[in-house]
């Protein structure tokens, strides 16, 4: 099965407006043609808007990380899917690492969101990925299994195609220590025979599986090349532009 690649920039906090837009225009002017691939930035909330119709021009779509659950209301301080996509967002991160450990979020407030993303008809990708210590402890498999049938908890069918999966270990977030492609492959591989338990063949063979932690242009091409690696999603090395157009190119 043949599933277009990805290739994601996660900002978290970092770059103003200003610098943002620089990073769009340093691109656009080095990368002229299209990708056959998905080309998704996720920057700061407040750069969304100014960014809509760069991006748009650039060929890269854009997304947001985080969502609130709730369509809206007195929640002070946070973002519904309905201004995301006021302010041109297509996608949406939800559950990545840093969310989970330093805002606590749980399962059952990802799947929310989740939900509330595909209903407000954001794209969702969905993070997951074990502690070092899950990894020694062999329990690596089953927490990330866990946190793919919660976090799609009574998720339609018919939505599942908006979902990726994105496999990111938590310690190889940030730390320059990759996954092997053998461990990554591995994972991948795991992620989709559960997907396939639980929601069925035909839609785990359409689904994207993306990989994320210490991404650079020397591991991509290992990387993206295993069967079930369908693309990457990159934190330090997508905040300069030449950076990040290299690893699209070694894909
Ligand atoms: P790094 O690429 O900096 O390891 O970050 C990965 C990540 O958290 C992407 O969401």
């Amino acid at each position: 099965m043949s599933r277009k690649k990805i290739l994601a920039g996660n900002w978290k906090m970092n770059l103003t407006i200003e610098e943002a837009r620089n990073w769009i225009r340093r691109y656009q002017s080095v990368q002229k043609k299209g990708y056959l691939m998905d080309v998704i930035l996720f920057p700061s909330f407040t750069a969304l808007y100014p960014l809509s119709k760069e991006a748009f021009k650039a060929g890269i779509t854009l997304g947001a990380q985080n969502i609130f659950e709730e369509e809206n209301g007195a929640y002070t301080g946070e973002v519904s899917g309905k201004m995301l996509v006021d302010a041109g967002a297509k996608w949406v991160l939800v559950g990545h690492s840093e969310r989970r450990t330093i805002f606590g979020e749980t399962d059952d407030r990802i799947n929310l969101k989740v939900r509330q993303a595909l209903f407000s008809e954001l794209r969702v990708i969905l993070c997951v990925g074990e502690t070092m210590e899950q990894r020694k402890a062999a329990e690596h498999q089953e927490v990330v299994s866990q946190q793919v049938i919660n976090g799609l908890k009574e998720v339609h069918q018919s939505d599942l195609p908006h979902v990726v999966i994105a496999y990111e270990p938590v310690w190889a977030i940030g730390t320059g220590q990759t996954a092997t492609p053998e461990d990554a492959q591995e994972m991948h591989a795991w992620i989709r025979s559960c997907l396939k338990d639980e929601k069925g063949e035909t839609v785990a063979d359409k689904m994207r599986i993306i990989y994320g932690g210490s991404v650079n242009s020397e591991n991509a091409t290992q990387l993206f090349a295993c069967p079930d690696i369908d693309g990457g999603l990159v934190g330090g090395a997508s905040l300069k532009p030449d950076s990040f157009l290299s690893i699209l190119r070694s894909i």
